[in-house]
């Protein structure tokens, strides 16, 4: 394995990888941009060909190319090494480990699968799942864009095919395809079933959710299941149809989401390109760090039911606490109760509704019925609600917008709403995003002064390189720790660094490329001062500390050798 990352650090370079998903522009021996993995408006982020490391001074997160997709696509080591080896054209089977081959195994049996499905769905036996999805208004193209199959009602057709292929029945097991008995033999996990493959971003097969066959819905059995969580398949990180998506998703910088996969493809097929589903799990704090990384907006789509207003306000107020501008589609068409419905009813119409979402807030003002002729009772509790979405905005401006907008609805007065406003409590924000902004922005150790000036004194000298000499003469006032990669940079900065000293000079090395170069000079010059300063403290200390201990052992004459030149060094401080 290690091996293999050396083979694939060395053929994939990772700042054309990078560039893929962030603009960089050149930054001295660097690159930079803005952090794809926090919110920033000037770039923090640094990417080094020399090096062939990234590191954000924002976030203070990094490292190397595998790192850097195992954050951005959210997935697991291994799966990282499979995508850059795909992409280095490195053939990971000849090096791979058990634990690649583990998980080689489990895509193979769901592509088998799949196929199966596939090919079900248009045998005769088929016919009947065929027309159902015609008639529900999927266009053929879809189905097979998508790869829609079926399950037949046969009880183990698929584990059977799949051994007769020379898979175990454990892998087939653990791939989520099939299901032992307690008489010990297997069955098929999915039978009678539409099925949708779920592709992970990067457009394998890893799991299926099947769709009961219509007619057959009964209240014993989900009208659709998913397949089980799977060392592939992560639930609360896939999205369905995220992989088609995310190039659109970032180009709009605008994320729609509808809740099944139904919608999802009659909006696909509607027109609408920069959208996911959650399909069957709830929306998690994983997908929503995700889709962020791609977008600033998001508009939620919620079903006209009382299931899918229960999930709005949760939806809202995560997506909010990831620091979504969240907008939600409103529709008062009773007949309709979803997307699928309305793009089957009225193609061209679901655009329409996406470009007339409201901000959260007005579909929280629609929510609790607030309106200027609602009884007093009612109108308590609804203004109540509203004033408790509002405090927890943090932007004052925003927040008094909503306030005018709530006083023109309701028709109270505003200091009527603000004296009630300070009156309520609110947990202090659930929001995800301050707890972790907080680690964000955390400095990324806890150094001091001295610490902070040398270390950039060095970045300085990484610079401009003119500024090497300078030093020279200055060299009692750097601390002893630094001495050695002070000698190091003094020597040959471009040189890789020794193991020990690597990871302090690598990020310094990359650090260098966030100031302005034209004003290292006078920004050197500054630091100088003020590393006098540090080392002026610095011996005054020291001078205290051997005092006492003189005046301890009574030692006279060292005594008043140490206060001369204590009276000597403080002379210059007035
Ligand atoms: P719905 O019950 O609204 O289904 O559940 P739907 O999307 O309208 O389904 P169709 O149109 O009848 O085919 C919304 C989503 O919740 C998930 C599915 O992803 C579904 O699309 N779900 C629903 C489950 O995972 N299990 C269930 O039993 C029901
Ligand atoms: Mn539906």
């Amino acid at each position: 394995m290690a091996e293999t990352t050396e083979l694939i650090k060395e053929k994939v370079d990772v700042a054309d990888f990078i560039k893929q998903y962030v603009v960089l522009s050149p930054a001295g021996k660097n690159l930079k941009g803005l952090c794809p993995f926090h919110k920033e408006k000037s770039p923090s982020f640094i990417v080094s060909p020399d090096r062939q490391m990234w590191h954000c001074f924002g976030c203070n997160s990094g490292g190397d190319v595998i790192s850097f997709l195992m954050k951005y696509e959210n997935i697991e080591f291994i799966e990282a090494l499979k995508q850059l080896a795909d992409r280095a054209g490195i053939e990971l089977k000849r090096v791979g480990t058990g634990d690649q081959k583990k998980y080689d195994v489990l895509y193979d049996i769901n592509r088998v699968a799949k196929d199966f499905f596939k090919a079900s769905l248009h045998e005769d036996l088929g016919r009947p799942a065929l027309k159902y999805l015609i008639e529900r208004g999927l266009k053929k193209e879809t189905v097979e864009e998508f790869e829609i199959g079926l399950a037949l009602p046969s009880s183990d057709s698929l584990t059977r095919h799949l051994t007769k292929m020379g898979f175990t029945v454990t892998d087939i097991e653990r791939a989520g395809i099939s299901l032992k008995t307690d008489r010990g033999t297997y069955w098929d996990r999915f039978r009678n079933r539409i099925m949708f493959p779920l592709y992970n971003n990067f457009g394998k097969v890893v799991g299926f959710t099947g769709r009961v066959m219509p007619g057959n819905e009964s209240a014993d059995v989900g009208k659709y299941v998913n397949s089980p969580e799977t060392p592939v398949f992560n639930k609360s990180k896939l999205l369905f149809g995220f992989f088609k998506t995310k190039n659109n998703i970032r180009e709009t910088n605008t994320t729609v989401l509808v809740e099944g996969q139904m919608d999802f493809l009659m909006a696909w097929q509607d027109g609408i390109k920069n959208l996911v589903a959650t399909s069957g799990t709830a929306l998690t704090a994983d997908h929503l760090k995700t889709l962020r990384r791609l977008s600033e907006n998001i508009v939620l789509s919620f079903d006209n039911d009382s299931a899918g207003r229960a999930a709005a306000e949760r939806t809202i107020d995560l997506a909010e606490a990831h620091d979504y501008n969240v907008k939600v589609i409103l529709f008062k068409d009773k007949e309709l109760k979803d997307p699928a419905d309305i793009v089957r009813a009225k193609p061209g119409h679901f655009e329409q509704l996406i470009s007339a979402a409201v901000p959260a807030m007005e579909y929280y003002f629609d929510f609790y019925g607030i309106s200027r002729n609602q009884d007093i009772a009612a109108k308590k509790k609804s203004i109540r609600s509203a004033l408790a979405k509002i405090k927890v905005i943090s932007s004052p401006i925003e927040q008094q917008h909503w306030l005018n907008k709530l006083t023109t609805l309701s028709g109270v007065p505003e200091v009527a709403l603000t004296a009630e406003m300070a009156a309520i409590k609110v947990n202090p924000v659930t929001g995800l995003h301050d707890a972790e902004q907080t680690v964000l922005d955390q400095p990324q150790a806890q150094l001091g002064r001295l610490d902070l000036i040398v270390r950039r004194l060095i970045s300085l000298m990484l610079i401009d390189e003119s500024l090497v000499k300078e030093i020279e003469a200055e060299k009692q006032l750097i601390p002893a720790q630094y001495l050695p990669i002070l000698t190091f940079v003094m020597k040959d900065p471009k040189a890789s660094p020794p193991a020990d000293l690597a990871p302090v000079i690598n990020l310094l090395y990359l650090e260098s490329s966030l100031g302005d170069p034209t004003k290292a000079k006078t920004e050197w010059a500054e630091l100088m001062i003020r590393l006098r300063g540090e080392y002026h403290n610095f011996r005054k200390n020291q001078l205290k500390i051997k005092i006492t201990e003189a005046e301890k052992t009574r030692n006279e004459p060292e005594l008043q050798k140490l206060l001369g030149e204590y009276r000597n060094l403080i002379s210059g401080d007035k």
